[in-house]
């Protein structure tokens, strides 16, 4: 059987195994798929050892993303704009890094929540890591309006100088600080890691309306924080479990050529959380 990891540290909590073994038992491929916890100072020895034993692929993820990305020889697009790797593929001596964080997203937006991002405004909530993995299959889809909001405004700054280029003509990309966010948005994505604390971006309520879908990266058996703020606020609220499906089920398509279905087993983890 082909052999694929999850690498990270802390890695017992991952979900990764359970969501693979489902794709693979349900599109008949011949993998395993395992947890591998690395230590904090040997991520490519650990990486290295396992293409070694004949590893054939690897997610990886915290805190390991800026390592994997800097391990990769060749690196996709999206993993580039990312500036992270969360999917290594290993090909003879060849080490593919891409970044399948941002695709998920979109995916679970457009296809599981059945909204089209064409031409909407969009509130993106972060300037760190997970902000800037989802920002160009974002813009790739044509949005009118995208505004970075974050605590640190400088932050979100520099994000717009670097995504300007991927911006299309008709869509007006800017970064602000959250008191400076006040329209309404058909769209907002909260990339921050404040739920994490339990805290909440400092937001004007005028940003929902009843058509705005708020969606947190995050999730967990109950609605976070922010969902619960947008809620009330009116807004339709989705959570990350679809993301991390879906980011999967690409991950799985970059190293088996094979598209898994998502729906049941987002369903399982649903029922698990
Ligand atoms: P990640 O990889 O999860 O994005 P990160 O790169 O450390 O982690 O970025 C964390 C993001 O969450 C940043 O946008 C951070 O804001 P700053 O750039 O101002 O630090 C944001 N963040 C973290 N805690 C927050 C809080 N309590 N309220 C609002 N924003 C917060």
């Amino acid at each position: 059987a082909a052999a694929y990891v999850v690498i990270g540290n802390p890695i017992a909590h991952s979900k990764s195994p359970d969501i693979h073994a489902h794709f693979a038992a349900e599109t008949g491929q011949d993998m395993r798929y395992e947890r591998l916890l690395a230590p904090l100072d040997g991520f490519v020895a650990t990486v290295q050892e396992f293409i070694g034993q004949g590893g054939r692929g690897a997610n990886v993820t915290v805190p390991f993303k800026l390592e994997a990305y800097a391990l990769a020889n060749s690196l996709t697009a999206r993993a580039q704009a990312a500036g992270a790797v969360n999917t290594l593929k290993f090909d003879g001596g060849d080490i593919l890094g891409d970044n399948t964080d941002g695709v998920g997203l979109v995916t679970d937006i457009a296809h599981n929540a059945g909204f089209d991002l064409a031409h909407k405004k969009i509130l993106l909530l972060g300037a760190g890591g997970a902000a800037r993995g989802v920002l160009l299959p974002l813009l790739e889809r044509q949005p009118a309006q995208l505004t970075i909001a974050n605590r640190t405004a400088a932050k979100a700054q520099q994000l717009v100088q670097q995504f300007q280029p991927y911006s299309g003509a008709g869509c007006i990309l800017s970064a602000c600080g959250f008191a400076e966010a006040t329209q309404q948005y058909d769209l907002v994505i909260n990339a921050t890691s404040a739920s994490l604390q339990a805290e909440l971006p400092p937001l004007a309520a005028s940003v929902f309306g009843p058509a705005t879908l708020a969606y947190d990266m995050m999730y967990g058996p109950q609605p976070t924080i922010f969902m619960q703020f947008a809620a009330s606020h009116g807004a339709r609220v989705r959570d990350g479990l679809g993301m991390l499906v879906e980011q999967a089920a690409e991950s799985f398509f970059i190293w088996r050529g094979v598209r898994p279905r998502t729906d049941a087993v987002f369903a399982a983890l649903r029922a698990q959380l």
